[in-house]
C-alpha cells in the first residue's frame, strides 16, 4: 500500500463529493499533481453530465452517482471505468483495497458512514466537510488516534504518528491550525485563533439583517464556495461549526478556541503559545492549497494558489464578533459544550433552515431562531455520545420537524 506521507508509489485516492465547490477544485488539484497521484474512485451526487465529464479527465477505476440510480445505468463512461450503484456505494468506494487515501467533498452528514468506515479500514481521509465532525467526532476521532497511536507505538517520529495525519482538515482555518502546529507539541498550546471574514453583513444594522435577501446573502465578499457554507458564514453558523471542529481536531476546550473577525481572509487562523508566541498561516482565499496540502501532507509541492502579497495587502484588521446579531456564532458553542446531541441538533437544523432561507420560507433572523430551538429541544438528553444509528435518527427528527415550514419553537 502506498501510504500518504511516504511517498514511494501514487496516492492512490478516492474522491467523494467530486461535483461540488471543494470537489471540483480537489479535481484540479489532484491532475495537478501529475503522476504524484492516482484518482481510482468518484462519486457525486446527482450531477450525471460532470461526473461523465470527470471520468473522462480522471480515467478512475469506478465512479457512483447514489443520488440518482437512473442516470447512474446510463452513464458514459470511459473503457475501465465502472459504475457502483447502491445505496452503500459511497462506503464501497472509500474502502476499496487500491484506495489509500479519500477526500471527502460532500456536505451535511452523508459521508460519516464512509469516513468511519475508511478509517476502520486503515485509509488516510482528509476532509473538508465539517458536518460529521460536528456531529460525529466522538465517533471519528477514537479511530484516528488509534491509527496513529499503532503507528507511534513502533515509529513516534512517522509524520503518521499522529492523529491529523489520518484524518486530515481541509477546511482553510483548521488547515492553517494544523500547519501552525507542525514541529509542537501539544502541551506548549494556550489557544487556538480561528479567523473570520464576517461574510457579507458584517456592518448591517438588525433591520438590514431582517430584510436580507438570498441573493445578498450569496454575496460573499472574499470566498467563492457552496450555497450552503456561504448562508453559514453569513449567519456566523459557519464558525461556530468551525469552533466544534476545532475542539475533535485539536482535543482543546471550547474556553481556549476564540473567533476574530479578519475582513481580508489573509490569516486564515492562529495557534497561541504557552510562552505567547503566535503562529499563523497566511495565504490568498483559494481551497486549493489547503486541498493539495491534506493530499500531499507531509510534503509541499508548487500549488496554482496565488501566494499572498503582503504589500499589495498592505494592512490586516481585527476586531471582535458581534455576539448580538450575529448569535449563531454563541448557540453553536453552546451546542458543543452540551455534546454530540446537540451538535447533531444543530447542523441537521442547520442544513434546513438555510434551505428555507435560500427558497424564501425564513427569514435571515430565522436560521439562528431555528438552531437556537432545535439545540433546546433536541439537544437535551444524558447521552451525549450518540451511536451511528442514534445520531442518524435524531438527524432526521430534526430535520423532519423544521423542513416542514412548522413554526420555529
Ligand atoms: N466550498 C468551500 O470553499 C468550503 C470551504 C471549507 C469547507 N467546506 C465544506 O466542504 C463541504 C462541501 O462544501 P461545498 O461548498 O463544496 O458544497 P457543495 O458545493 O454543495 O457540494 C457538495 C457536493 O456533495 C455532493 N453529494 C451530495 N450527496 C452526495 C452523495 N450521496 N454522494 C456523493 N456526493 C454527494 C453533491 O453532488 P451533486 O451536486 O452531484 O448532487 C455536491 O456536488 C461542506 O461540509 C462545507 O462546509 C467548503
Amino acid at each position: 500500500m502506498s501510504v500518504p506521507g511516504r511517498e514511494v508509489a501514487p496516492i492512490r485516492v478516492a474522491l467523494l463529493g467530486s461535483g461540488g465547490s471543494i470537489g471540483r477544485q480537489a479535481v484540479d488539484v489532484l491532475i495537478g499533481l501529475g503522476p504524484a497521484v492516482r484518482v481510482v474512485a468518484v462519486a457525486t451526487g446527482r450531477q450525471a453530465d460532470l461526473l461523465e465529464a470527470q471520468a473522462r479527465r480522471l480515467r478512475p477505476e469506478v465512479v457512483a452517482l447514489p443520488g440518482d440510480p437512473a442516470a447512474a445505468a446510463r452513464l458514459d463512461l470511459p473503457a475501465g471505468t465502472r459504475v457502483e450503484a447502491g445505496p452503500d456505494a459511497l462506503v464501497t468506494l472509500a474502502t476499496r483495497p487500491d484506495v489509500d487515501l479519500v477526500v471527502v467533498a460532500t456536505g451535511g452528514t452523508v459521508s460519516l458512514l464512509p469516513i468511519l468506515a475508511a478509517l476502520e479500514a486503515g485509509k488516510v481521509v482528509a476532509t473538508a466537510n465539517k458536518e460529521t465532525l460536528v456531529a460525529g467526532g466522538h465517533l471519528v476521532m477514537p479511530l484516528a488516534r488509534r491509527l496513529a497511536g499503532s503507528v507511534a507505538a513502533r515509529t513516534p517520529t512517522d509524520p503518521l504518528a499522529s492523529p491529523l495525519a489520518w484524518l486530515r482538515p481541509i477546511d482553510s482555518e483548521h488547515s492553517a491550525i494544523w500547519q501552525s502546529l507542525a514541529g509542537e507539541s501539544p502541551a506548549g498550546v494556550a489557544r487556538l485563533i480561528l479567523t473570520a471574514s464576517g461574510g457579507p453583513f458584517l456592518d448591517a444594522t438588525p433591520d438590514e439583517l431582517a430584510a436580507a435577501t438570498p441573493e445578498r446573502a450569496l454575496r460573499h465578499p472574499t470566498w467563492s464556495m457552496g450555497a450552503k457554507i456561504t448562508i453559514d458564514s453569513a449567519t456566523l453558523a459557519n464558525k461556530g461549526l468551525e469552533v466544534v471542529e476545532a475542539h475533535w481536531l485539536y482535543d482543546v476546550g471550547y474556553d481556549a478556541i476564540d473567533v476574530v473577525i479578519h475582513p481580508q481572509s489573509v490569516v486564515h487562523s492562529a495557534v497561541l503559545f504557552v510562552d505567547g508566541s503566535l503562529k499563523a498561516q497566511l495565504g490568498t482565499p483559494d481551497m486549493r492549497l489547503p486541498i493539495q496540502y491534506a493530499v500531499t501532507y507531509p510534503s509541499r509541492y508548487p500549488s496554482p494558489a496565488a501566494p499572498p502579497d503582503l504589500l499589495a495587502t498592505a494592512r490586516l484588521d481585527f476586531r471582535a464578533p458581534d455576539p448580538v446579531r450575529f448569535p449563531a456564532l454563541r448557540i453553536a458553542r453552546d451546542a458543543g459544550r452540551i455534546g454530540s446531541r446537540a451538535t447533531t441538533a444543530l447542523i441537521a437544523a442547520d442544513e434546513v433552515a438555510v434551505g428555507r432561507f435560500l427558497d424564501g420560507s425564513l427569514d435571515f433572523p430565522g436560521i439562528a431562531r431555528t438552531l437556537e430551538a432545535a439545540v433546546q429541544r433536541f439537544g437535551d438528553g444524558a447521552d451525549q455520545a450518540p451511536d451511528v444509528d442514534e445520531l442518524i435518527a435524531l438527524d432526521a427528527d430534526v430535520r423532519a420537524t423544521y423542513a416542514t415550514g412548522s413554526p420555529v419553537r
